[in-house]
């Protein structure tokens, strides 16, 4: 990075929220064509600091430069004229228009007063073409995949002259492939001069990509360094304030009776699936986004009707097909689209955390006040969710920390089986471990858990068993003591040839 211009520099930022100091005297700076990760657990101020550069947040108090320049960055257009654009995990696409039409959205070319749909398209292309990617610029973006989609927000940056690019957990909803895709994209931006900011709760995607790393620790920077200069457990030491051991404290129980048990299950793209869990064991399910994981999952719970095949809940056939007795029973889903499916955003943290069980809370039709907020209280706790108070509203929280509230809300229900689709998923490496711990309560006190995820040390760290999925049929089954990333990876890719019949 020698003889490199600094471009940003980000000075003393404060912000503040009621009740949250969100940024305290934080620092920050870029240079040209560097990849920066921006590191910290959940609530540290990863996100504020990102929205105040892009003016979708104003500080209190701070200085902000470029080139050297002293700059008040008022609203997102003022940093758009500054060459700062920010892509969010949730993207601001128009689902029904295209590729050409969102990247030029609001700014289209024009000829004699008109959209000049050729010109768009042809520039679309162009910018497209500087990336190296290849699809069809009028295909609706709602049919493109997560990747294509983000793909096309890095599109609509360079179209307005981005020099700096803020990526908020760009990783967490692509695929293995993908993921190289965005690195390989990340890689031709740096080589055109643009810096890219890069905020992640994966290490290892750090090492891989960013050239210096800052770390923020509850609003306060920490440290800022090459990435050369540290390893993972100085990362995660100071992001914590004090040194994890063993990332992924598994404890073995004893099997019990087995819990659920599948034969046979088809549904859609899920083809003729077997396997059982038992009371005490973690049957971990992992395969490529799309495998049919999440399909499985929701027939399970009862969201959707099988086709055919029987399903089993201790040792009676289940032939609902309502959530609500799939709850009532004590079978739990953990969704992995906690906005869509999880959260109710507008309510506070005790409301969502008590919402599947409220009927334990009402006595003679009204809720019992005290025994909520208690219950509610130590998972909060237990959790370490982050806000002044479970009066919080929960659309104020950090991503992790909403996450964090998702899960709370289903620890509470006494359940016999949970399904937990990508449950660290956002979630910074301490608050993970207090997740793993808690998984080894409930199973403990006998509860099985199906635990999908993509992130395969998880899943190798945490599972008794585990279950590779691959185009809607199941493929392998392996041993916590035989399963390898290797082996998973081999299964979870190629083609299958015949289904597998496991556990029964
Ligand atoms: N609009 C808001 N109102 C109140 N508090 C807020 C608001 N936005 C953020 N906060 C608080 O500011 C703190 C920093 O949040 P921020 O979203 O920046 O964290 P983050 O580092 O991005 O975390 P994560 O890794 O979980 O995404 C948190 O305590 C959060 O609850
Ligand atoms: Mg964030």
């Amino acid at each position: 990075m020698n003889n490199q211009t600094q471009i940003l520099q980000m000075i003393d930022i404060c912000k503040s929220y009621p009740g949250v100091q969100a940024l305290n005297k934080v620092n920050f700076d870029i240079q040209e064509g560097e990849i920066h990760a921006l590191v910290g657990e959940n609530g540290a101020g990863k996100s504020t600091l990102m929205k105040i550069l892009a003016g979708a947040e104003t500080l209190d108090s701070g200085e902000i430069r470029i080139n050297g320049k002293k700059v008040v960055i008022d609203s997102p257009q003022r940093a758009q004229s500054l060459g700062i654009s920010i892509i969010y995990q949730e993207f601001n696409l128009i689902p029904q228009l295209g590729a050409a039409e969102n990247i030029f959205l609001g700014r289209e070319p024009t000829r004699m007063g008109m959209v000049d749909f050729r010109a768009e398209k042809k520039k679309a292309r162009e910018i497209l073409d500087r990336l190296g990617i290849q699809f069809d610029v009028d295909l609706p973006v709602s049919q493109l995949s997560i990747a294509q989609q983000q793909m096309v927000e890095i599109a609509k940056a360079l179209s307005v002259d981005a020099r700096i690019i803020a990526m908020d957990e760009p990783s967490a909803t692509l695929t293995l492939h993908e993921l190289k895709s965005l690195f390989a994209l990340i890689r031709t931006l740096k080589q055109q001069g643009i810096s890219v900011i890069y905020i992640s709760h994966r290490l290892e995607e750090i090492f891989e990509i960013c050239d210096r790393l800052t770390i923020l620790r509850d609003g306060e920077w920490i440290d800022t360094r090459p990435i050369c200069d540290i390893d993972r457990d100085g990362i995660i030491e100071r992001m914590v304030g004090r040194k994890i051991t063993d990332e992924f404290p598994k404890q073995s129980f004893w099997p019990g009776n087995p819990i659920l048990q599948v034969e046979n299950l088809s549904r859609g793209f899920v083809k003729d699936v077997s396997f059982s869990i038992r009371g005490g064991e973690i049957v971990g399910l992992t395969g490529l986004i799309g495998a049919g994981r999440t399909e499985l999952a929701r027939v399970i719970f009862g969201a959707d009707a099988p086709e055919s095949g029987k399903i089993k809940f201790a040792g009676k056939p289940l032939h609902h097909h309502d959530p609500r007795k799939a709850i009532d029973l004590g079978i739990c889903l953990l969704t992995e689209d906690r906005k869509g499916q999880g959260l109710i955003l507008g309510m506070r943290i005790r409301e969502n955390i008590t919402l599947p069980k409220l009927s334990e809370f009402c006595r003679f039709f009204f809720i019992q006040g005290s025994k909520e907020r208690q219950s509610s209280q130590k998972h909060m706790e237990n959790l370490q969710i982050k806000a002044p108070s479970m009066e919080t509203v929960v659309n104020n929280l950090s991503g992790g920390n909403q996450q964090k509230v998702v899960l709370a809300k289903w620890l509470l229900a006494n359940s016999k089986l949970f399904i937990f689709d990508e449950p660290t998923r956002g979630i910074d490496v301490g608050a993970k471990r207090e997740i793993y711990l808690l998984m080894n309560q409930l199973l403990e006190r006998g509860a099985a858990i199906l635990m999908i995820s993509s992130e395969l040390p998880e899943v190798l760290g945490m599972s008794d068993r585990i279950l590779v999925m691959n185009r809607g049929c199941l493929v392998g089954e392996l041993d916590r003591h035989e399963a390898t990333q290797e082996k998973i990876m081999k299964l979870a890719t190629t083609a299958p040839e015949k289904k597998l019949t496991v556990g029964i």
